[in-house]
């Protein structure tokens, strides 16, 4: 099955929340969608399209000001939470050791972490891809659980540039390997960065490509529908 996240990060409001489900209520997507939303819109989750968290805290509930802690995600019914995402890693200074306990806490709740990986720019104008992307991985996925890895690398994000279809072929093989040397090679490996109606025609087949996530196509429905009947 293949999977295509939404990832929202810090847009949207009720309104527009309604909207987008609205529209996705009369699809029958193949594709295992999610769509993970700003807490302050994860009220409702009895929804026909599985609603995912976009952080969650270190910490259990207690005296931590302004976290979410995974118990209360569970209590929400959110079912998947993305952990690493690399505006986290960057603006929240989150290490590869944060992204791992984020993970391991989101399975103690029952909720399957998104966990992201990426090099940045300037890593993979040095051509230091391969060894980031390693790296990051086995130190930023839980050791029992099932999880999903989403490589977004750092230069793709709302730049509207991608990798070559061969560069993400290469990436995800690599990928794929190293999940199997921790024998995880069954776990899900999403691309991100830039996707549009547009290219996931040209990644979609791409081998050990299992889905997409997608920022600022995901938030309205005329960019966002066409991607999931593209995927159909
Ligand atoms: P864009 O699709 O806006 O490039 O964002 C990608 C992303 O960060 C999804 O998590």
């Amino acid at each position: 099955m293949k999977f295509l996240v939404g990832n929202w990060k810090s847009n949207g409001n009720i309104k527009e929340k309604k909207r987008l489900l609205g529209s996705l209520n009369h699809l029958k997507p193949k594709t295992k969608v999610i769509l993970c939303l700003p807490f302050t819109l994860l009220n409702d989750t009895k929804t026909k399209i599985a609603l995912g968290a976009q952080d969650i805290s270190l910490y259990p509930n207690g005296a931590f000001t302004g976290d979410i802690s995974g118990t209360m995600l569970k209590d929400l019914g959110v079912k998947y939470v993305i952990v690493g995402h690399s505006e986290r890693r960057r603006y929240h200074h989150e290490t590869n050791a944060i992204v791992k306990n984020k993970a391991n806490i989101a399975l103690q709740n029952g909720i399957i972490p998104i966990v992201c990986i990426g090099e940045s720019e300037i890593e993979h104008k040095q051509g230091k891809t391969r060894s980031v992307i390693k790296r990051m991985l086995l130190e930023s996925v839980p050791e029992v659980g099932k999880f999903i890895v989403a490589y977004e690398p750092r230069w793709a994000i709302g730049t509207g540039v991608t990798p070559t279809a061969k560069e993400i072929e290469s990436i995800h093989k690599i990928i794929f390997e190293t999940l199997k040397t921790i024998h995880c090679e069954k776990m899900p490996v999403l691309y991100g960065g830039s996707v549009n109606a547009g290219n996931t025609t040209d990644f979609i087949d791409i081998p050990h490509v299992d889905g997409f996530m997608v920022g600022r196509a995901s938030l309205k429905s005329e960019t966002f529908v066409p991607i999931i009947k593209n995927m159909n």
